[in-house]
């Protein structure tokens, strides 16, 4: 698919077919473009934890005690990208970037997070160009997700990825909400400045 194609048809998917698993080789191409993401420093602060076994999937929505909606929940696959922030403090106390250790005010915007998201940009985008679909949700507690499935502590969940062969979805009452113009958005040269001519 070409990759205008793969941003356009990019829309989160709610429902999934049943009958349809995904296979493996599809999970590992979708972890290899994470894994491809840009990341501060090079830190690669990050985690996937990736699950498509029925058990694990029941234990998953039962320890995030279901966030979203049961459609959902019946995904076949779910990876959670987590972010690890540690990662990003010892790589900047390296003598190339020669921050003190554990330097915390270097980072007024959380690039373990902001990684993290890019990187579930690029599944989200694989998903598609792989005839699939996704959803990325949010938790809003994930103490006991990382209880059931061991996750070390600084390991931080940003969300989760759920995804399979889409089915008949029913449209978020979100996209009533209309896209917000170039002209909104975008400013050139100075705050306030449309394109110019
Ligand atoms: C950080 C983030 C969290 C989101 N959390 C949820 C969620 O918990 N449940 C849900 O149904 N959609 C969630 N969404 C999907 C958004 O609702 C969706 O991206 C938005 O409405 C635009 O629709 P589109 O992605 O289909 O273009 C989330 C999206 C992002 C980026």
């Amino acid at each position: 698919m070409e990759f205008e194609e793969v941003v356009r048809r990019r829309r989160m998917v709610r429902r999934f077919q049943q009958d349809k698993p995904v296979p493996r080789e599809i999970i590992h191409e979708l972890l290899q473009h994470a894994l491809h993401a840009p990341s501060a420093g090079f830190s690669q602060g990050w985690g996937f934890l990736v699950l498509d076994e029925a058990d694990d999937l029941g234990r998953f929505w039962k320890a995030t005690k279901g966030d979203v909606n049961e459609s959902v929940q019946t995904a076949p696959v779910v990876i959670v990208p987590l972010a690890h922030k540690q990662a990003y403090l010892d790589r900047y106390a390296e003598p190339d970037k020669g921050f003190p250790p554990n330097y915390e005010d270097r980072w007024r915007v959380p690039y373990w997070h902001i990684d993290t998201g890019m990187a579930a940009l690029l599944i989200l985008l694989g998903v598609v160009d792989n005839g699939l679909g996704a959803l990325f949700f949010s938790m809003a507690d994930a103490t006991e997700l990382k209880a059931e499935f061991g996750i070390p502590e600084p390991y931080d969940p940003v969300g989760g990825i759920a995804l399979g062969y889409r089915a008949q979805d029913v449209p978020s009452p979100n996209l009533q909400r209309p896209r917000r113009p170039v002209e909104d958005v975008v400013h050139w040269g100075a705050w306030g400045n449309g394109e110019p001519s």
